[in-house]
């Protein structure tokens, strides 16, 4: 990650620290280094991803050609055109019928020719190459030309041209002709603008632009700034591809992972439901090319180092929007849906000598992908949920039993049909429940020891999608940042229950958003992470091995506001040997902490993290001032098995600590 954190020794904390500090202003915070408590699970923390936000086509997924294929329900939707240009439909992707012929305009001085829009502008950067595509045929064996142009719509004549490349189309079969352009200004709300050059027309279907730099140099690639982002996050598991977008509008329109696999030109488009979703943040070009789809979301799970976590459609779309269960599939009809999981788990993981396990192979995937987990149903409800999800878990245990089937608690953190789906997912013996939690402040400041009570014995909680929305403000401001790193002490404090949990959404484009508050966002050539992504890598980054318990003035650490506003949560890392406390203060004034590791004697070390606002709690990142809010480095000295220090209001500190060899 470049936003590297940066160093600091607070002369405040040095000189509080050489004390022995017992006053009654003093809080005194045990961590009992005897204990080995749970193991944290590898998958802890993790990130979800959904293509909300502009976060797959027009983010996080490379392409800069809107409307590439031509699929459009307007089939030039983002193009413009001029000249003598048709639309037809007999193309060479079965499932993307539709191409463009150019023709000649019948005058030496006119021209025929379109241009892409891309998302927002078509982005390019000086000094970096971009790889244009496109499959086409010319008109007679005699071939044809075309001329490829990056443009500046804001400059004027000649100068507008940034780029540019003649691709000679050279016979009346469809190839797939490739072209470097390298553009020679940075311009973040460009063009790219094709001219026939030739007499005969040309014929061109699935035009795209991506730069050569991609994650790992992937051609049908990833934007490398937000694929680091993810990677510095360390996340322990990845979610996808939703979220709403797996249940659809309708049965047409619900996420069909086998859609989005084989080759590009030829998956399917399909409408976004967030194009439409808020009205008053209404995209109506916002639809899922699939270029990103299940076999690149495996590959950026295993790049990232996380485990795979596919969530399907368990036969029923969106409830929210069809609230009349005679338009949902009958518990009958299924075999389909089960189908998809079946195969899908196949496709991961199968033998190359099997119908999908193959495919993964001819993708370039020859070893399986190893998953583990599988979701059946994202934010579902009353009783026809365990109905469609029990045969889905019979189906999946009789087949494969080794993978963890992971139910839904609703949309809901409680309440009636949460209180419903909790026992019916122990009935079904489903191995996690996903639940999600959108609340405010006070839910958060309340929730710390939400798991503290939660049945050891029964399924594990994944906390699938949560953010602290806040009450009047709904962004990414640092106090909402807070209480989460609040409340996340308490998952960290019940890791022998909690397996899993992401924060939601991931992404979101500055020009493009539905929702927010979100984790990371980005134009078309920046992003920055919030003070909620920092929080997240803070944990994952020090997430240790086994949970350490930690008494606060005498009492179990609660998670609630009445211990002075501190939130705490203690581990051990086997790795190194040290101890990670991590204490959050949500109060208004700094406190004092008194730390002792309880069962060991000279402490070597103790290094510091502190995430604070030095703006105040409506203070955020943002792309003019992405490093307002950082997490910074320091070290204190430590006494015998004790270390002191002052926590300022309203932040987040982590302590590292590790006996003296
Ligand atoms: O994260 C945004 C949306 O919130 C998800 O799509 C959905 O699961 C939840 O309602």
């Amino acid at each position: 990650m470049k936003n590297e954190l940066r160093f600091f020794v607070t002369s405040g904390l040095l000189s509080l620290a050489a004390m022995t500090m017992y006053s009654e202003d003093v809080n005194r915070l045990v961590v009992n280094s005897e204990v080995k408590g749970a193991e944290i699970p590898s998958t802890m923390y993790g990130v979800f991803f959904e293509d909300i936000n502009y976060g797959a086509d027009g983010g996080l997924y490379a392409e800069k050609i809107k409307n590439r294929s031509f699929e459009f329900p307007q089939a030039l939707m983002g193009w413009t055109t001029f000249g003598k240009v048709k639309v037809k439909d007999d193309g060479p992707f079965e499932r993307n019928p539709h191409y463009v012929v150019l023709s000649d305009p019948g005058h030496p001085e006119k021209r025929t020719g379109l241009m892409n829009e891309g998302f927002f502008g078509v982005s390019f950067e000086k000094g970096e190459e971009y790889r244009f595509s496109v499959w086409a045929r010319c008109e007679t064996d005699h071939g044809s030309k075309i001329t490829v142009e990056l443009i500046d719509p804001s400059s004027q004549g000649e100068s507008q041209v940034m780029a540019s490349v003649d691709v000679e189309i050279e016979g009346s079969d469809w190839r797939k002709y490739v072209a470097i352009l390298s553009p020679s200004e940075t311009v973040k709300d460009g063009r790219l603008r094709i001219f026939l050059n030739s007499k005969s027309a040309v014929d061109l279907e699935h035009v795209s632009l991506f730069p050569v730099e991609t994650w790992m140099g992937h051609e049908n690639g990833l934007r490398k700034d937000l694929v680091e982002k993810l990677h510095a996050l360390k996340p322990g598991v990845f979610r996808f591809p939703g979220g709403c977008i797996v249940e659809g509008t309708d049965l047409d329109t619900r996420y069909q992972w086998k859609n989005t696999v084989g080759p590009v030109e030829n998956r399917p488009l399909n409408e976004n439901r967030w194009h439409y979703t808020f009205p008053h943040k209404f995209f109506p070009d916002y639809f899922q090319s699939y270029g990103l789809g299940f076999f690149e979301y495996f590959q950026l799970a295993e790049e990232l180092g996380s485990e795979p976590l596919p969530v399907l459609n368990v036969g029923l779309i969106c409830q929210y929007q069809n609230w009349d269960e005679n338009v949902q599939p009958h518990v009958d009809e299924l075999e389909p849906y089960i189908q998809d999981a079946l195969d899908l788990i196949e496709f991961a993981n199968g033998d190359t000598l099997t119908e999908w396990g193959g495919l993964r192979a001819s993708m370039g995937h020859k070893e399986p992908f190893d998953l583990k987990f599988i979701a059946i149903g994202n934010e579902q409800w009353d009783e026809i949920y365990p109905q469609h999800l029990e045969p889905f878990v019979k189906a999946i245990r009789s087949r494969y039993p080794e993978i963890k089937i992971i139910g839904s608690s609703g949309p809901q953190s409680e309440g009636e049909d949460f209180e419903y789906l909790w026992p019916e997912m122990k009935r079904l013996k489903v191995d996690l429940v996903d639940e999600h939690f959108y609340r405010p402040e006070k839910w958060f400041l309340s929730q710390g020891g939400r798991y503290d009570s939660y049945d050891r014995d029964g399924p594990k909680v994944f906390a699938g999608e949560y953010a602290c929305h806040g009450s009047g403000k709904k962004y990414n401001h640092f106090n909402a940042s807070l209480m989460e790193a609040a409340f996340m002490t308490g998952l960290e404090r019940n890791a022998d229950v909690v397996e899993m949990a992401t924060y939601a959404p991931l992404f979101a484009h500055v020009e493009g958003w539905q929702w927010r508050p979100d984790l990371i966002w980005f134009d078309n050539l920046q992003s920055y992470p919030t003070s909620s992504y920092y929080v997240q890598q803070l944990y994952s980054t020090n997430k240790g091995t086994n949970v350490v318990p930690v008494t606060m003035n005498g009492s179990w650490v609660k998670g609630d506001e009445d211990q002075n506003g501190l939130f705490a949560s203690g581990v051990y890392d086997s790795n190194d040997g040290s101890y990670i406390v991590k204490v959050v203060n949500t109060g208004k004034t700094s406190q004092q902490l008194e730390i002792e590791l309880k069962g060991l004697n000279d402490l070597e070390y103790c290094e510091t993290i502190i995430l604070e606002s030095f703006d105040g709690g409506d203070a955020e990142n943002s792309l003019s001032n992405p490093s307002k809010i950082i997490p910074m480095k320091g070290i204190l000295p430590t006494y015998g098995n004790h270390v002191n220090a002052e926590i300022p209001a309203e932040s987040m500190m982590v302590f590292r600590v590790a006996e003296k060899k």
